[in-house]
C-alpha cells in the first residue's frame, strides 16, 4: 500500500487546492453542459436515484454532487475516500455537517481497512476516466470495491468515454488536449466495454450515455442470482 502511495499520480495531479477551487465553476458548471453534453443537474439527479444514507464516495473531488443530492436521513454513514488529500480536505468541511469519514486509499488496489462493515451504495463519479489504461484493464476497480459491498449494494457513478466524442468539435478539441496531458486517459474507453465489465459481475447493470458521459448503475448479486 505504502508503495502504491508513494507513486507520482496523473489521475490526481490537477486537484491542487487551485484547481479544487476553479473546478465547480469551470468543470462542473462550463465544461460538463457545454462540451460534454452532461448538465450537473442530471449527475445530482443520478445521484439521487441511486444514494443511500449508507454511502461510500469514491474520488470525491470537490463534493459538489455529494453537497446536492440531499440524504433520507440526516445522519447518514458517509465514508470519502481519494487518494488525492486536498480533495479529502475539501469536500470534509464542505460536508461537515454529515460528518463524514476521510479514507487515503488508492482505487487501484483492494478496498480493505474500513471499518462499520459493508456500504449500501458505493459512487465511482468521474474517476474512471481519470486511471490510465483501457477500460478491462480500470475494470479492476470494481472487484477493489469488493470489501466495501455485499449483495445489493448499489454501485454508480458516470465517467467520460470516447463515444460521443466526434460528434462535437469543442470535444475533439478538449479531450485530446486532457488525455496530453494526462489528466484524463480514456481514449479507448468505450460504453459498450463498460457494460460489459458490469454485467461480468453484477446484475441490474444499466449504462446510458449523455452527450460524452456514460452513467452507470449496477446492483451486486447474492451467491444465488450469481449462479443463474
Ligand atoms: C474528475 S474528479 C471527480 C470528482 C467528483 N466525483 C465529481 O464527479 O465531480 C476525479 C477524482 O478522483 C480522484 N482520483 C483519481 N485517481 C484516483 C485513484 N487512483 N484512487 C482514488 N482516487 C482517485 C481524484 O483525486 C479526484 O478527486
Amino acid at each position: 500500500m505504502l508503495a502504491t502511495l508513494s507513486l507520482p499520480r496523473h489521475s490526481i495531479k490537477a486537484y491542487t487546492k487551485l484547481g479544487l477551487h476553479v473546478y465547480d465553476p469551470l468543470i462542473v458548471n462550463l465544461v460538463a453542459p457545454r462540451v460534454w453534453g452532461c448538465d450537473p443537474e442530471v449527475l445530482v439527479e443520478h445521484y439521487r436515484r441511486h444514494v443511500t444514507f449508507n454511502h461510500a464516495d469514491i474520488g470525491v473531488g470537490t463534493g459538489f454532487f455529494l453537497d446536492r443530492c440531499g440524504f433520507e436521513s440526516p445522519n447518514p454513514r458517509l465514508a470519502l475516500i481519494d487518494l488525492q488529500p486536498n480533495c479529502l480536505a475539501h469536500t470534509a468541511r464542505r460536508l461537515s455537517r454529515y460528518r463524514p469519514s476521510t479514507y487515503l486509499r488508492d482505487v487501484l488496489d483492494p478496498m480493505t481497512g474500513l471499518p462499520g462493515g459493508p456500504f449500501d451504495s458505493v459512487a465511482l463519479g468521474g474517476i474512471i476516466h481519470c486511471l490510465a489504461g483501457d477500460l478491462p484493464f480500470k475494470s479492476r476497480v470494481f472487484d477493489n470495491i469488493r470489501p466495501l459491498t455485499r449483495p445489493g449494494t448499489k454501485i454508480f457513478g458516470y465517467t467520460l468515454v470516447y463515444d460521443g466524442v466526434p460528434l462535437r468539435i469543442s470535444r475533439r478539441l478538449v479531450h485530446p488536449l486532457l488525455n496530453r496531458l494526462r489528466v484524463i486517459d480514456n481514449t479507448n474507453d468505450r460504453s459498450s466495454d463498460l457494460h460489459a465489465a458490469l454485467s461480468a459481475r453484477f446484475i441490474d447493470c444499466n449504462v446510458e450515455l449523455i452527450g460524452c458521459m456514460a452513467l452507470f448503475s449496477a446492483v451486486v448479486p447474492t451467491a444465488a442470482s450469481t449462479r443463474q
